[in-house]
């Protein structure tokens, strides 16, 4: 028996398959005349019969009888040669549904990144390859790690994109520091504390874990008690800027502290690089890393990453095997290295033209101009969203500019609000994590995201949904209160113009 036969002696009758499928019967009745069910029903029929017909049978018996053909383009189109007779054999292994090129819907990103990428910068990433190690593409790499050092306010010379995302950094960063039995000190304030504590513990170290609510910064003071209880400590590793929480903390009295007791530091910089200042000469970073795709607005796969001296020597000092191949140091500073440069993997080179246009705007724009803009459209986006009556999670000073974090009203669905403003608005924005889950809205105003029509896009569409699901919002208020807030700013800042000429 087919499985359009099947179907109709598992129900009764073909009627009775068009009831539970929500088909006509007429539909039914080609199935069972044709011999068997379309392979785009495949997961209805398991799903009505409760798995007595699988999908994967509804699925291997259309491709036999109806072989999907893979085609994006015209029928004629023939970009590859002539194909080979007899190629249709290998359909068994061929998708079930005609699929085609994929084009991506135009989103306003104002969630906790990705952000939108810079025109700019996606028309260098459709320049033509070239080999990674190209002539060219060496110098450009020289042009990228210069750039890297400005955003990062740094004289290290090894300071170069790890290929892969903020993870990748991160890992990176705790792979090579970090030997079996080491003490680490993991500030944890959010959930990427958290990630942090999870390297430490699969590097083999000893993680003194300090936990803070979720929402505060981490504690100087309580890193110092640490420190002179665990006086062997050889790394305090923590978090910059909290994505789940848009929470800043004092990066440099974190690291005078872990200095002043001879600790090393890890520092996340993945949310606060570009937003916010992150001086790594002037506080004394010792390993830094970041990501591409938040206040930098380019693709995502790239982990800038910064080891001053002090962490080379400590890298190199290791007596043991660092425990991965492709993040060790040494191995990859052949590579990204100022000297001969040899294979250590194929680097990602459209991405890594993307970067070093993304941040060539970064440069154009300076850096101090362009924590200035995360700055200002925050202030409008919170002036507006309080004027909505939203409350910020975190005290006003230890606020992140780029990552706004709001609680949702009480009763609210939160992810319906999302929903909604991504299927009318085409806007998205980020939920809470973890503890946070439902109880926070997360608003970014990260990278060529932070533009205020983004802001103003943001507020009127969030005003709209949630007074349309009958909450005391008045979106033109809050619309006025943002223009009032960037009129404001406007003025102060050509004062200052005034006053400096
Ligand atoms: C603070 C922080 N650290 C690390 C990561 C991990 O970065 P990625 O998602 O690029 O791997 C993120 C990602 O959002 C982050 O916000």
């Amino acid at each position: 028996m087919n499985c359009a036969e099947r179907l109709v002696s598992l129900f009764g009758s073909q009627a009775e398959v068009a009831r539970r499928l929500k088909l006509d019967r007429a539909v039914v009745n080609n199935w069972v005349k044709s011999g068997y069910v379309p392979a785009r029903w495949a997961m209805e029929v398991e799903a009505v019969t409760e798995g007595q017909i699988e999908a994967v049978e509804v699925l291997n018996e259309a491709n036999l009888r109806r072989p999907v053909r893979v085609k994006s383009r015209g029928e004629d189109e023939i970009f590859h040669g002539i194909s080979i007779a007899g190629s249709e054999n290998m359909n068994p292994y061929a998708p079930s549904k005609r699929i085609r090129s994929f084009h991506p819907p135009q989103r306003t990103l104002m969630g906790p990144g990705p952000t939108e990428i810079h025109p700019r910068v996606l028309t260098t990433m459709s320049q033509p390859a070239i080999g990674y190690l190209d002539p060219v593409f060496v110098e450009m790499m020289e042009e990228l790690k210069g750039l890297l050092r400005y955003v990062y306010q740094t004289k290290n010379p090894l300071t170069f994109p790890v290929s892969g995302p903020g993870s990748v950094g991160m890992e990176y960063c705790f792979v090579n520091m970090v030997a079996p039995g080491d003490k680490v000190i993991v500030c944890i304030n959010g959930v990427f504390g958290g990630r942090m504590l999870e390297n430490v513990v699969r590097c083999g170290g000893v993680p003194v874990v300090l936990e803070h609510e979720w929402g505060t910064p981490v504690d100087p003071s309580r890193v110092e008690d640490a420190l002179k209880a665990n006086p062997d400590t050889k790394i305090v590793a923590f978090v910059h800027a909290e994505t789940s929480t848009g929470c800043l903390s004092d990066a440099k009295s974190i690291i005078e502290v872990a200095h002043r007791h001879g600790a090393l530091t890890i520092m996340d910089a993945v949310t606060s690089l570009g937003g916010v200042p992150v001086l790594v000469d002037e506080w004394g970073v010792d390993a830094v890393y970041s990501a591409s795709q938040k206040c930098l607005s380019c693709t995502p796969g790239l982990s800038p990453v910064s080891f001053n001296e002090a962490v080379v020597d400590h890298v190199k000092a290791r007596k043991d095997k660092i425990h991965s191949w492709f993040m060790d140091m040494n191995l990859l500073h052949s590579y990204w290295g100022a000297g001969t440069r040899t294979y250590h993997h194929t680097a990602p080179t459209n991405s890594l033209f993307a970067l070093h246009e993304a941040l060539l705007l970064i440069r154009e724009e300076t850096l101090e101009d362009c924590w200035a803009r995360h700055h200002r459209h925050h202030v409008a986006l919170k002036t507006g969203l309080e004027a909505m009556g939203l409350s910020f999670l975190v005290e006003e000073q230890y606020q992140i500019p780029q990552m706004n974090a709001v609680r949702v009203p009480e009763g609210v669905d939160e992810a319906e609000v999302r929903r909604r403003l991504l299927n009318e608005f085409n806007l998205e924005i980020g939920a809470g994590l973890g503890p946070l889950a439902g109880k926070i809205w997360r608003f970014g105003t990260m990278g060529y995201s932070c533009r205020p029509e983004n802001v103003m896009l943001s507020l009127s569409a969030v005003g709209s949904v949630l007074a349309d699901m009958g909450l005391p919002v008045h979106v033109g208020d809050a619309e006025a209160a943002a223009h009032d807030a960037y009129a404001s700013m406007h003025k102060a800042a050509a004062q200052q113009k005034k006053r400096a000429a």
